[in-house]
């Protein structure tokens, strides 16, 4: 079970550690101004648990693969996540001021600044998947395609419409799964899938069991997100506790209540594990990130 010192958190500080030190030294490269370089590293740079890029690649090692291919793959993923932060928190959407614990892009810069970093963030993700050295130009289409799907209409950006025309509704459950289905589950399913498919000849057998657990956690993980809207501590989530409640945000505690979301979660973190029957020790980090996004705090 997670705890601060436990293999879990080994496993996300070393993937943290090197999803960073990558981050830092490919973000600007190629930048046409100095201030949307400086607005895309504070986006991205100094903060961010780094949870998908994490997934991506306790994916690709749960498949046996044990060499550097996925960790360009992951970078991706995480810019498309930082992007879609960046416009969530700017004034037409959920106009939050703290987010990763400082001043949020649009604040500590300007919104068209905030707007154009979000926009280059992901147009540059699809730059570092179509070129990410160690892997076949198959699975590099592959991997694309993934990503387009889970970050755009069918995905990510169709989940925040959702969450925005759904403001002051009350969604039943499956309305409200669907949400988060959408606008959290899509990237985190794709986190996983791409793990899996920088590894060659994955079978279709592992990238189903790899995606019903990927499911149940995307799920999971934007429950937990609600419940710590409740109960965390601004100090400590490093956003504004009680955003979604101020701004009548449909969420699985304001549905279910906090007893009935917490249990809720537990049966998605069963759900999750379940999946994982069929690996052996090799997907021990995968099952350690079930149990870390649902004990996080922040
Ligand atoms: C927050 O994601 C946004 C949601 C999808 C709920 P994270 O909790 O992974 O945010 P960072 O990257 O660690 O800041
Ligand atoms: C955000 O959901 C999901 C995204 C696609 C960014 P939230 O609006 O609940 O995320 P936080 O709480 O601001 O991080
Ligand atoms: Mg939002
Ligand atoms: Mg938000
Ligand atoms: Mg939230």
């Amino acid at each position: 079970m997670y705890n601060e010192t436990s293999p879990t958190m080994n496993f996300l500080e070393t993937c943290r550690s090197q999803v960073d030190a990558e981050l830092d030294r490919r973000i600007t490269l190629g930048s046409a101004s100095e201030r949307l370089q400086e607005t895309m590293r504070y986006s991205v740079l100094g903060g961010g648990k780094r949870i998908r890029p994490a997934l991506c690649l306790a994916a690709a090692s749960a498949l046996g693969q044990n060499n550097s291919a996925a960790l360009v793959p992951a970078c991706a993923i995480e810019l498309v996540h930082a992007y879609s932060l960046v416009h969530d928190d700017l004034p037409a959407m959920d106009n939050d001021e703290l987010r990763r614990g400082r001043p949020t892009v649009h604040i500590a810069f300007d919104e068209a600044s905030a707007i154009l970093a979000g926009d280059a963030l992901q147009a540059l993700a699809f730059e570092w998947l179509s070129e990410a050295p160690g892997i076949a130009a198959p699975a590099r289409l592959a991997m694309v395609q993934t990503l387009a799907r889970a970050g755009g209409q069918g995905g990510m950006v169709g989940g925040q419409a959702i969450d925005l025309e759904s403001v002051g509704k009350d969604l039943s459950l499956a309305q409200l799964e669907r949400m988060h289905r959408h606008k959290t589950g899509a990237l985190i399913e794709a986190s996983v899938r791409i793990g899996a498919l920088t590894v060659p000849g994955v079978s279709e057998q592992s990238l189903t069991s790899l995606t019903g657990y990927a499911r149940a956690l995307g799920l999971a993980f934007q429950v937990q997100d609600d419940l710590l809207d409740i109960e965390g501590d601004t100090a400590i989530i490093g956003k504004p506790q009680g955003s979604d409640l101020a701004k009548a945000k449909p969420t699985y505690p304001a549905l279910l209540g906090l007893t009935g979301a917490r249990e809720h979660l537990a049966a998605l973190l069963g759900d999750a594990l379940d999946n994982l029957q069929g690996f052996g020790p090799e997907a021990d980090p995968l099952r350690a990130m079930a149990d870390y996004v649902v004990a996080r705090t922040y």
